[in-house]
């Protein structure tokens, strides 16, 4: 009798549980009922978080709700306009705790918030935002000398691709050496040979985290499962590369301290965020002051690697697959470069008003590829409304950006790869503000300028140099990306030849 009552009492437990956790209040988004611990059907029956979301969009409308195992009601909003209106504000600028655990290790964080630029909050990440900014434009594509580094970086690429004509080679990751290298080069003042192991070492790393960032892994959905299965639960995996990354930044943060002289001219990126911690010595309230500037600069190198490298190296891959699919893009893009830049010297920034078409094809690969399709989790730091909804402070909140770049009210004919969608009827760029690649409002991609300018010079320079072409089996690459947090290139061979002078 007594083990019945004791049951009757677990039952109603969990069915209490369960309610609360699965009820959607009133003026909440709707969204399934979730199934209690291992939560909503619809998303664990998926072949991945994307094409989950894109089901439940269709069924519960652009704005709906769901919960991830046993994670509370999470918001995912897929309209342009309620997310443009949302983000605008401060409310919607802090990132979830359920993401913070993993900063503890990794980011001084302390399970509320982090250093750096990717999950610091408040006016810590304001002024590390504002200031990054400001040393990125100083330092990047901008400043005279850095673009003659960058352009050598080109030519490097250029000329190992010269020795690869005619073969079949793998696209998969092939940019990342050098995306790396430019942001090497922007933070340290100098190149690195690609050929440098520890250089190497450090695009593993990249690569593998990448590869390892999984929303559906048990350790994002649960994550005191590292406690007991550090490795079944995905925690280990992740952890050896970001060690490993973190190790070689602290290397050449100590090497360039070593040689930094506060009162000369900063000679690239570290030298003016060490010139700013050294300005702030008397101002404890600045999130550059003394030990926690310093490891509020560690993590922002950390921060603008992880988010800087693969995303624009990845969108470069994508090119070279959407060129081979569609020939005649690729030939039109060409005469454009012909005629408009040469043959003789590589592309520059000053080029872009001139090629219209260029950037038309810009601007659908970012849109067709939707790299960052669901944005960087965001939670709501008070009530919030969303459209005809609303939500309570500590919602937190998903940016569908794959859902507004394929909406066909914004993109007519969403599917199709078309270039002129950008172009006014005189052949004209036509800027549609509309295609978020980079999400939108206080919190949007903070190296957009830079992955532009970097995205036209290679993409440029590619397309100038070689004609891309499908591998020698004659097989046509599949443009179906992978898809785990962010959506990546496939793995497809394509070949290519020298253009003709
Ligand atoms: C094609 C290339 C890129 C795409 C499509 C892209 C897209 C995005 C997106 C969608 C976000 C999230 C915004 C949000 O939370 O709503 C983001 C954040 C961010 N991106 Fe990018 N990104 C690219 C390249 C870069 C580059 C080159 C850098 C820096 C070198 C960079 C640095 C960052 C940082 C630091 C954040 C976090 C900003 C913050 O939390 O304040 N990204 N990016």
């Amino acid at each position: 009798m007594f083990l019945w009552i004791v049951l009757v009492l677990c039952v109603l437990f969990l069915y209490k549980y369960w309610y609360l956790k699965t009820r959607i209040p009133s003026k909440f988004p709707p969204g399934p009922i979730g199934l209690p611990v291992v939560g909503c059907y619809d998303i664990l029956s998926g072949p991945n978080l994307n094409a989950s979301f894109a089901r439940l969009h269709q069924k519960y409308g652009s704005v709906f709700s769901v919960n991830l195992g046993p994670s509370d009601r999470f918001v995912i909003i897929g309209d342009h306009d309620i997310l443009v209106e949302s983000f605008k504000d401060m409310s919607l600028t802090t990132r979830p705790e359920i993401i913070q655990w993993f900063n503890v290790y990794s980011r001084y964080g302390d399970g509320h918030t982090a250093r750096g630029l990717m999950f610091s909050e408040g006016d810590e990440w304001l002024e590390q935002r504002r200031v990054t900014l400001r040393h990125l434009r100083d330092f990047g594509f901008g400043k005279t000398g850095m673009e003659a580094l960058i352009l050598n970086e080109i030519q490097e690429l250029l000329e190992v691709m010269e020795t690869e004509i005619g073969t079949d080679v793998r696209f998969k990751g092939k940019f990342n050496s050098s995306i790396i290298n430019v942001l090497w080069t922007i933070m340290t003042g100098r190149r690195c040979s690609l050929n440098d192991p520890k250089m190497q070492e450090v695009i593993h790393a990249v690569d593998e985290v990448v590869s390892q960032s999984n929303p559906t892994a048990l350790v994002n959905i649960f994550p005191p499962s590292r406690h007991v299965i550090p490795g079944l639960s995905g925690f280990t995996a992740i952890m050896i590369p970001i060690r490993r990354m973190i190790a070689f930044i602290q290397d050449t943060l100590n090497d360039h301290q070593a040689s930094h002289d506060p009162n000369a001219e900063p000679r690239d990126f570290i030298d003016a965020h060490l010139n700013k911690i050294h300005e702030s010595e008397s101002n404890p309230s600045s999130s550059f002051h003394g030990q926690i500037g310093l490891q509020n600069l560690e993590v922002s190198m950390l921060d603008l690697f992880f988010a800087g490298v693969e995303t624009t190296s990845n969108v470069l891959s994508f090119s070279v697959l959407y060129m081979v699919n569609f020939p005649d893009i690729q030939e039109k893009m060409f005469q454009e470069i012909k005629a408009k830049i040469g043959l003789y010297r590589l592309p520059s920034m000053n080029d872009r008003p001139d090629t219209p078409y260029t950037e038309a094809v810009i601007q659908e690969i970012l849109r067709y590829s939707a790299i960052a399709a669901l944005g960087i989790f965001r939670v709501s730091s008070r009530d919030v409304q969303l459209g005809p909804y609303q939500i309570p402070k500590g919602t937190t909140v998903f940016s569908n950006l794959l859902a507004v770049l394929r909406d066909p009210k914004i993109f007519p004919d969403p599917e199709k790869f078309d270039p002129t969608r950008f172009l006014d009827k005189d052949g004209n760029f036509q800027k549609n503000e509309k295609n978020i690649a980079f999400g939108t409002g206080k919190r949007d991609c903070l190296g957009k300028s830079l992955a532009l300018a970097e995205f036209y010079i290679f993409f440029a320079a590619l397309i100038q140099k070689f004609e891309f072409l499908p591998p020698s089996s004659g097989e046509i690459p599949d443009l179906e990306p992978d898809t785990t947090f962010i959506r990546q290139a496939p793995d497809f061979m394509a070949s290519f030849k020298r253009r003709q002078l």
